[in-house]
């Protein structure tokens, strides 16, 4: 899809962990920006994308070695504003006639103080240093030796001597910190202020979005069938209330429900698309096939592609049903699109074989439809509010697609689902009565595969112990548990062993991610 109407604002990426934040922080200023890597960054790229302004991001290299990553030259001569931060400044100014040098002692990591230098006020500092000096992020090792000619020093700090600087003719700006990270209080006003000298209008709204979305579709769809796969989570059902409005009854869902859902899941899901939304839908109660295959298996991968296997044939014979399809819709988000810089060129190892329907596509000859991936998550749950949906379904937490098959460690059975089900219910139902449902990225039991022994009343008990999982994270790479209150747990371990027959102890998982992951297999 190609947001060809909005003004663009182009990001360089070279390979900063953070490069995602820039263009986050970017949409929450209604601004419309494309993630591009450094390789593919040619003339002509630059020519499709006409950026209003280009970012350049941070990066793991050091301009000083031979080979480090630069944008091309013609990004200096579109006679757009330019901002470099860390890395981009440090490229910058190689580029444009200033020098790096190597900060060998002199690395600078974490908190700075930035004091501002020189006594006029430009644009780009509206808002700064209204106190005497600014907090901000720093992470670097090399650092600006010599500005660039026509640059001039707008803040200093004491590891930064060039932590702002500027060409205020050009409007070239470069800056050593880090405005797009959290620990910058004040950089979201900082890349205002940067898009505002750029022109920018804040054009890029849910609503503009929405209708250009839907005359997309129509544009690529015509009057052919497409096929959505429906999970339940936040994002397939977006995009399939966006396609449904786009093509009416062109579009008919699959949902495979594999029985490994939580309580009252299945019933949900089928409630509100098929009744409350009226879109065709077929739904693959599976149950049996699933928990018939996974009978006496234990180990997580093998379980995990039993059900991805499972799942795929499942869904390719009843999409085989739908006479006419030849196109499968796909709730791909942007950052599953941004291609990662990578330096080293290896493959990443594999922690889990991750459960989605790749492939399939070419397998069954469809095209694809993916309305979402220009989006971040939280411009999807946007996007779910103006497109009606309930808020408490846009905000449900992430769900994983082997669903409690990877909270059950060891092998499942239909009692032990029973049980973890209830338990969940219980907790979930603890969270969101104590107002935390939304502070919390996700939050599950794990039964576990172990029984202790309890005393209840007069007797003795020998049941399993399960462990309640509370995480905070933005984007579920990283994750922190969540510091519930003493009184919270004990509790909610009250209210499980009492209303659930079957645990007889509760713990908490403190372990953050990394090392741990969220999901327990
Ligand atoms: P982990 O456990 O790897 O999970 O820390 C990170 C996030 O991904 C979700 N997750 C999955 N989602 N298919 C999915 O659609 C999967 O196979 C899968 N495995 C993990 C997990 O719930 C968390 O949000």
């Amino acid at each position: 899809m190609d947001m060809d109407q909005h003004d663009t604002l182009l990001i360089i990426d070279f390979g900063s962990q953070v490069t995602q934040l820039i263009a986050r922080r970017l949409r929450e200023l209604n601004v419309y920006c494309e993630i591009h890597p450094f390789q593919n960054v040619t003339p002509a790229l630059l020519a499709e994308t006409a950026p209003k302004a280009v970012i350049l991001s941070g990066g793991p290299a050091s301009v000083i070695d031979a080979g480090s990553p630069r944008p091309p030259a013609e990004v200096f001569e579109l006679g757009v504003p330019v901002l470099g931060i860390c890395y981009g400044q440090q490229v910058m100014m190689e580029m444009l006639g200033g020098r790096v040098e190597r900060g060998d002692g002199t690395s600078e990591f974490g908190r700075a103080w930035v004091e501002r230098k020189g006594d006029k006020h430009p644009d780009l500092l509206t808002g700064w240093f209204l106190e005497a000096r600014e907090q901000v992020w720093m992470s670097h090792g090399d650092h600006v030796a010599k500005l660039a000619p026509g640059f001039e020093v707008l803040g200093t700090s004491p590891g930064a001597p060039f932590a702002i600087t500027g060409d205020r003719a050009r409007h070239f700006y470069a800056v050593q910190f880090h405005p797009e990270v959290h620990h910058t209080p004040n950089g979201r006003t900082f890349l205002e202020n940067f898009v505002k000298i750029a022109g920018f209008t804040g054009d890029w709204t849910m609503a503009a979005y929405k209708d250009e979305a839907i005359r997309l579709i129509r544009e690529q769809v015509g009057d052919a069938r497409v096929i959505c796969g429906l999970s339940g989570g936040v994002d397939s059902s977006v995009a399939a209330v966006l396609i449904h409005e786009a093509i009416g009854d062109q579009l008919t869902c699959v949902f495979v429900d594999h029985g490994l859902l939580r309580q009252n899941e299945a019933e949900e899901v089928v409630g509100m698309f098929r009744d409350a939304y009226n879109i065709p839908l077929i739904h693959a109660d599976e149950a049996d096939l699933f928990l018939g295959e996974l009978e006496g298996v234990s180990d997580p991968e093998v379980k995990r592609k039993t059900i991805g296997r499972l799942f795929i044939d499942v869904f390719q014979r009843e999409a085989n049903k739908i006479e006419g399809a030849s196109f499968l819709a796909q709730g791909t988000l942007y950052p599953d699109v941004i291609e990662s810089v990578s330096f080293s060129g290896g493959p990443s190892v594999t922690i889990k074989s991750h459960h989605n329907v790749g492939g399939l596509p070419e397998k069954m000859g469809l095209k694809l439809v993916e309305p979402l991936r220009e989006l971040f998550k939280d411009e999807v749950r946007a996007l779910g509010h103006e497109l009606g949906l309930p808020a408490s379904f846009i905000g449900r937490h992430p769900f994983p697609g082997p669903g409690l098959a990877i909270r059950c460690p060891g092998e499942i059975t239909r009692d032990k689902l029973e049980i973890l089900r209830k338990a969940d219910a219980v907790y979930i139902d603890q969270i969101r009565k104590h107002g935390l449902y939304d502070e919390i990225w996700q939050a599950f039991v794990a039964l576990l595969p172990v029984r202790t022994v309890g005393v209840m009343g007069d007797g003795r008990t020998y049941d399993y112990a399960c462990a309640l999982r509370a995480v905070t994270s933005v984007d579920g790479m990283t994750a922190d548990y969540y510091p519930f209150s003493h009184d919270f747990l004990g509790e909610t371990a009250t209210r499980i062993i009492n209303e659930v027959r079957g645990i007889n102890r509760v713990t908490y998982d403190i372990t953050s991610k990394p090392p741990g992951t969220i999901e327990w297999e």
